[in-house]
């Protein structure tokens, strides 16, 4: 089939870089990103780039260069799918918070509503892509619905999963490791080869059937996950025993079967995808009574639980054992560096342990608003929203945050943060200062020799 338009369907962490890079490499097709959020849409088509929804390195000038020209932001979604051959899905599929499958599964009514929604208003053979990440056989569900529209419509179906990471978005997308395509029809993958082909080598692209497609996004989010909470979980262990889990990772990470890449010790990872996709891997296991394949997957996230609820403890333990009505100095919000995107960020989950406490929490993050970082905790509902606005303040001012705080504990890993000036912070801090570094930021010995009493993971 010639593809000349396409339509994603979702204008999120996905799907805008995705299609910005699209439409960057293929200038002659007609691209429009849809979503039903219209203050989304609009802050996609600001005039002012730094108004963008999401923040990514690199993302700006891509708009720039292709808004309005082949890339559209719309809320006119049966417009779009209408007009276009190819429609990628790329809408949110977030843990159930209710039913069968709660905590668990995959929400998958946001797809279902897609799906119908393209099967109402079709009226030409369409191929459809799923982008979002999703539990293996949903295309299945995607296929039913649209081949019961008791039209004579042709559909087709592809999964195309995406691989990259939120920060680096932009670079992983313009040189991915590879493309997977899933699919029945050789014709449609074709399309979508064409597309990819217009800047990622052939042999980078990978065709597999539509379940094998599925099943190994939700495993290299697994794999990549169960390092992060393998190297967390020796962490513990180097504390107790005077080991240094930087060292040991570089050790390991030169043995080429293991390689140096994600063997970062963390606060916890946290993000989109590793949870939802984890539980829908038990989820899954569990449903085809496989527990111990089940139970091996379900210790990756009982790890980083246990990770993010250490490091509180710890805090609250050297800080005397108690943090009530003490000002603890948080540093970032986002669940990683380069990213304004705070879903399952470990910052949440131990403010919010913290908070519990009595503790006064005062934040600062380069790219996350006060009205998001409000919105996270209440959104957890331990406690009223009028208890987290007293309990929490938000800073503009990184040293304004950190004033007369007992404690400072870096979350995110911005690289501004080794730029500050330690001294005057310590200088304007309650004595004794404590810095716990969540993510082995800073350098232990400075930190030291200015006065800091320094606390990092796994050291
Ligand atoms: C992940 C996958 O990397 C990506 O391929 C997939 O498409 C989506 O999920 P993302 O969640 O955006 O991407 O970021 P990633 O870089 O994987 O980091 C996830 C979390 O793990 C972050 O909280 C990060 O801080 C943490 N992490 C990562 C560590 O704690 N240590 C590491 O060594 C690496
Ligand atoms: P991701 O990280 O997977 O891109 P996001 O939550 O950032 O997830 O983006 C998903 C987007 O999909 C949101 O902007 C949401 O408004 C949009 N969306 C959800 N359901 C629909 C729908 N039925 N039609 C159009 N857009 C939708």
């Amino acid at each position: 089939m010639k593809i000349t338009k396409i339509c994603c369907i979702g204008a999120g962490y996905v799907g805008g870089p995705t299609m910005a890079v699209i439409a960057k490499n293929n200038p002659h097709l007609k691209i429009t990103v849809v979503d039903i959020n219209q203050d989304r849409i609009d802050a996609w088509n600001d005039s002012d780039l730094s108004k963008l929804p999401i923040y990514e390195p690199g993302l700006a000038d891509i708009v720039k260069e292709t808004r309005n020209k082949n890339l559209f932001f719309s809320t006119n979604i049966d417009a779009a799918i209408d007009e276009s051959e190819m429609i990628f899905i790329s809408v949110n599929t977030p843990t159930k918070t209710y039913g069968k499958g709660k905590g668990m599964a995959s929400d998958l009514k946001y797809i279902e509503l897609c799906a119908r929604n393209i099967a109402e208003v079709a009226k030409t053979d369409k191929i459809v892509v799923e982008k979002s990440t999703l539990p293996v056989r949903t295309a299945e569900a995607i296929k039913s619905i649209l081949h019961n529209t008791g039209s004579d419509i042709n559909f087709h179906i592809l999964s195309n999963p995406e691989f990259l990471a939120e920060g680096t978005a932009v670079q992983d997308l313009l040189h991915p490791d590879r493309v997977l395509i899933g699919g029945e029809s050789e014709a449609a993958i074709d399309s979508l080869v064409k597309i990819y082909n217009t800047w990622v080598p052939e042999a980078k692209i990978l065709r597999t059937n539509l379940w094998s497609s599925e099943l190994s996004k939700l495993t290299a989010n697994a794999f990549l996950a169960q390092r992060v909470s393998s190297i967390n979980a020796i962490s513990e262990l180097c504390e107790l025993t005077g080991a240094n889990i930087n060292e040991v990772a570089k050790a390991i990470g030169m043995d080429s079967r293991i390689g140096p890449k994600f063997l970062q010790a963390s606060i916890g990872f946290g993000g989109s995808c590793f949870q939802k996709d984890i539980l829908n891997l038990v989820y899954i296991a569990r449903s085809y009574n496989l527990n111990e394949v089940a139970d091996y997957w379900e210790q990756v996230i009982i790890m980083n639980d246990h990770q993010k609820r250490r490091f509180s403890e710890r805090l609250i333990k050297t800080l005397y054992d108690t943090v009530s009505g003490k000002k603890i100095g948080v540093l970032g919000w986002a669940f990683k560096k380069d990213t304004n995107d705070t879903r399952e960020s470990a910052a949440i989950y131990v403010t919010d342990h913290l908070l519990n406490e009595q503790a006064l929490l005062s934040v600062y993050d380069p790219k996350v608003s006060r009205v998001k970082i409000q919105s996270d905790l209440n959104y957890l509902n331990t406690r009223s929203e009028q208890e987290n606005n007293d309990g929490v303040t938000v800073e503009t001012c990184p040293y304004e945050a950190l004033k007369n705080a007992h404690a400072v504990a870096i979350m995110t890993e911005w690289d501004e943060f080794k730029t500050y000036d330690w001294k005057k912070i310590y200088t304007d801090m309650k004595k004794p200062a404590f810095i716990f570094d969540g993510r082995n930021l800073l350098d232990k010995s400075e930190m030291k020799a200015i006065g800091f009493d320094y606390y990092a993971i796994g050291q």
